[in-house]
């Protein structure tokens, strides 16, 4: 359990890459596996959990072969896969098993998939539900939770209405499409993450979007060949990373930062919204469309931020990014309310309860509520360094190591190899930009 010791920093300057973005790289991974021929994956996400993925498709039978970040994937075809004889492993990741839940639901043979302890506790029925509906038996432990055992079976399309807005379950009843008879139809009751829907596209799934619709073609019915094709595609930088850099620079008037190559893809981009409205000095220069996405580079000064409220249809587009905005809070002007996410509760840890624990720690105001928090902004005084528990959830470890940069004294982040899940160079990137 390594700690890592962040000391206060005067400001940050410099250029920084990031990993490729992590649930572009789930996608692309998957749906090579499932391709005719081999896919290469450029700037693939160095992340643990998408390497969790590869090793799935890897014991489905795909050829994945990786040289520094470029990701080979000799697919098996759409109906190609094979059975793995020991159970799938999706560590840590949430994707890779309600993803690869969708993709498993199709095939003809059984699979058992689990995950670490704190992917166990984390619910599935979300996708246990519409992929029954579709033809698939599916059992869970107390049918929520993992390990999985997915027996695999002829599905049918529906038209699935989503009772909550998540970008995985969507991705899950689409994939799971591909495999079923007929057109499957899902509708989101709020815009969220589309990369599924832009992936698919890619490698030659048909696919529409109406409204709050989208609708996949199974491959099974007319769908030219009846296959997805390989591709070479390059991973736009992950913005969900890039944000802890943006907030960190943010924090001092001296700061200048340039992060190359984020993916800006829309359905991402309200974090820097909120980042705007709040104050924030973030520019985006030499924006480009890359095989479906949007990339660009972000440049970033230090700013005063005000702070503000984040709720209702936008929690979904920012849900990954409210931990960092959450612990920006104290060095805020009027501080930060979350409503409306009580689904932090039930992410990599409760999120909620991480936040308002650490945050603590750390002499802020805090009120924690069953479905976000309120964090006081600057006027209830200066933020403490302290040792911070993140639970082993990586992004409550980058975000208060971002806080620690401006709290007076050191902070201490326990088990700082949980950054890893997402992002293993985060703590030398940061140390690296930041001066002292
Ligand atoms: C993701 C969707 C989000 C997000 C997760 C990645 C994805 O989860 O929190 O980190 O790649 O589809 P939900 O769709 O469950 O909200």
């Amino acid at each position: 359990m390594k700690k890592e010791t962040i000391r206060p920093a005067k400001y940050l300057t410099g250029a920084v890459e990031l990993p490729g973005d992590k649930s572009i790289s789930h996608r692309y991974a998957m749906l090579a596996a499932l391709a005719e021929g081999t896919s290469e994956l450029r700037n693939f996400s160095a992340a643990a959990d998408c390497h969790s993925t590869l090793g799935c498709m890897s014991a489905l039978g795909a050829e994945v072969k990786t040289v520094k970040d470029t990701v080979r994937v000799t697919g098996r075809g759409a109906h190609g896969l094979r059975s793995s004889w020991r159970a799938l492993d999706a560590g840590n990741s949430g994707t890779t098993m309600r993803l690869l839940a969708g993709i498993l639901a199709g095939q003809s043979f059984s699979t058992k998939l689990t995950g670490d302890d704190s992917l166990q506790k984390r619910p599935m029925k979300r996708v246990i539900a519409p992929l029954r509906e579709m033809g698939a038996d599916i059992r869970g432990r107390e049918d929520n939770f993992a390990p999985l055992e997915i027996h695999g079976a002829e599905l049918r399309g529906i038209d699935y209405q989503m009772p909550m807005a998540s970008a995985q379950v969507k991705s899950a009843v689409l994939l799971a499409g591909l495999f079923a008879e007929g057109v499957t139809g899902v509708t989101e009751p709020a815009p969220t993450r589309d990369h599924t829907e832009l992936a698919l596209e890619e490698f030659g799934a048909s696919i529409e979007k109406s409204g709050q619709t989208i609708r996949v073609r199974g491959l099974g019915a007319g769908n030219g060949s009846g296959q997805l094709l390989a591709k070479s595609l390059d991973v736009p930088g992950d913005l969900s990373s890039a944000v802890f850099f943006l907030a960190a620079a943010s924090l001092f008037p001296d700061s200048n930062v340039l992060i190359h190559n984020v993916g800006l893809n829309p359905t991402r981009t309200a974090i820097l919204d909120v980042f705007a409205e709040m104050g924030a000095a973030i520019q985006m220069l030499g924006l480009k469309s890359s095989q479906g996405e949007i990339v660009g580079d972000l440049a970033v000064k230090g700013a005063s931020l005000k702070g503000g409220v984040i709720a209702g249809e936008r929690i979904p587009l920012v849900i990954d990014e409210l931990p960092m905005l959450a612990a920006l809070g104290p060095y805020t002007e009027e501080g930060i309310e979350i409503r409306d996410a009580a689904e932090l509760r039930v992410k990599e840890s409760d999120r909620i309860a991480a936040l308002a624990e650490n945050l603590r720690r750390m002499d802020a105001k805090v009120e924690e509520r069953p479905d976000g928090l309120q964090v006081a902004g600057r006027v209830a005084g200066k933020l403490r360094g302290a040792e911070i528990d993140p639970r082993g959830d990586h992004r409550i470890a980058m975000a208060f190591a971002v806080a620690g940069l401006a709290a007076e004294g050191n902070t201490v982040i326990r088990d700082a190899n949980c950054a890893g899940v997402s992002f293993p160079a985060f703590f030398s990137e940061l140390n690296r930009l930041a001066e002292r």
